[in-house]
């Protein structure tokens, strides 16, 4: 019996007993975190649950259908270049975004940075299709970014995860990520959703402009509807992570990649920068000899991302010029992959998925190794220095 006082337990009898009495020392606030020591670890575990509240409203019976509004064919047809336009983790997104889009699509995709935008002058009008991607729907330069292309007649369609946020407001149309209360400064399950729809629409477009034959449609939209489950597979295999982040978390790390690869090298090696603090650097793997790799010495860590299988082996060649002058190497790939063992010291697995969804995937056991990095600095994971979730102002 349960009193704002007392506790009274009996047992089926109806016979009152004693029961040992455990004091939880969890905060309120620790308690919202699901008994996990950080909100960044708990959203980076609850990421398959988030993809799957993304994905699942809009997949009906093999098909996609984008909420409460419709692209039709003409318009899509009008269409003569898309514009992704957001900052940080959602700027990296967009350049994940745009290889699917192109590929799928075959319409030109540009990825501008909100800040850059804005006051660039853009190159946008009526037959531009802008896609704004925003966690909070609150961002100043993204918001300005969308003011900018509106008033240059574009359509504009909002990806966002708060609900009724600004850019939700005034974008044409809006896509909502579904992510859940997002609380860690550093974003990870607002980023993987936010790759989910960006994959969704790149399906649905294609499919309404005639580019895919059916069966590679319905063949696709099965792959993409396995990503939930795939991410939990992701998150399960990879328990090594703890001590490669020891290993690995040096004073400054590469993180270098091709194509789909590049663009979770970006937002590798930004989560390491926000929340460890240590200096990291992406680069497109085949710009390496083009300077940076002077920067290569005896023991440089270099992170290699070599899950675009057409690019592993261009990759795996930048991976043999950088251990040749003295860096280790920990590569990502997908799982399988037996090439990549013999070239590079340490090697961390995802399962196999579609090349253009593969980011999705490779970024988690990114998103662990900045969290496990910062851990061992004892970095104040969820508040890093210096940074806002939500950036407001100029
Ligand atoms: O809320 P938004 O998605 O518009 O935020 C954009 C960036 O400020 C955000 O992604 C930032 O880069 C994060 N701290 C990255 O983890």
């Amino acid at each position: 019996m349960l009193t704002p006082r007392s506790i009274q337990v009996f047992d089926c009898t109806g016979k009152l007993i004693q029961k040992p009495i455990n004091r939880v020392t969890w905060s309120v606030e620790a308690a919202e975190k699901g008994g996990y020591e950080h909100f960044m670890l708990k959203e980076i575990m609850e990421q398959p649950a988030a993809v799957k509240a993304a994905l699942t409203p809009r997949l009906h019976d093999g098909e996609i259908r984008l909420d409460d509004f419709e692209l039709s064919a003409e318009k899509l047809r009008s269409v003569n270049k898309i514009v992704i336009t957001a900052c940080g983790s959602a700027y990296y997104a967009g350049c994940s975004g745009r290889y699917a889009i192109e590929k799928l699509c075959r319409i030109p995709v540009q990825v501008e940075l909100a800040s850059e935008l804005r006051y660039g002058e853009p190159m946008v009008d009526e037959h531009t299709l802008v896609l704004v991607l925003s966690q909070s729907g609150e961002t100043a330069d993204t918001i300005a970014a969308l003011k900018e292309c509106r008033e240059r007649g574009a359509t504009i369609i909002g990806i966002v995860n708060v609900v009724g946020s600004t850019i939700a407001k005034l974008a044409d149309h809006t896509l909502y990520t579904w992510a859940g209360p997002e609380i860690a400064v550093a974003t990870t399950k607002g980023y993987t959703t936010q790759l989910a729809v960006l994959y969704l629409f790149a399906l649905y477009a294609a499919e309404k402009l005639g580019r895919l034959q059916k069966a590679e449609y319905s063949s696709l939209v099965r792959s993409l509807k396995m990503l939930p489950k795939l991410l939990q597979e992701t998150i399960d295999m990879n328990y090594q992570i703890p001590a490669l982040a020891g290993r690995y978390a040096s004073q400054s790390l590469f993180f270098i990649g091709r194509n789909t690869d590049y663009a979770v090298a970006l937002e590798g090696a930004l989560k390491m920068k926000e929340i460890s603090y240590l200096h990291a650097e992406s680069y497109a793997a085949g710009e390496l000899k083009h300077g940076t790799i002077a920067l290569i010495d005896e023991g440089q860590p270099v992170i290699a991302v070599c899950c675009n299988e057409a690019l592993c082996d261009k990759t795996l060649s930048n991976i043999v010029e950088v251990k040749a002058r003295g860096a280790k190497v920990l590569a990502l790939a997908f799982r399988g992959n037996r090439k990549i063992v013999s070239q590079a010291d340490d090697v961390i697995y995802i399962p196999q998925i579609e090349t253009i969804f593969s980011a999705a995937l490779a970024v988690v056991p990114l998103q662990l190794l900045a969290y496990y990095a910062a851990k061992e600095k004892g970095c104040d994971i969820d508040k890093p220095k210096n940074l806002a979730k939500s950036v407001t102002v100029e």
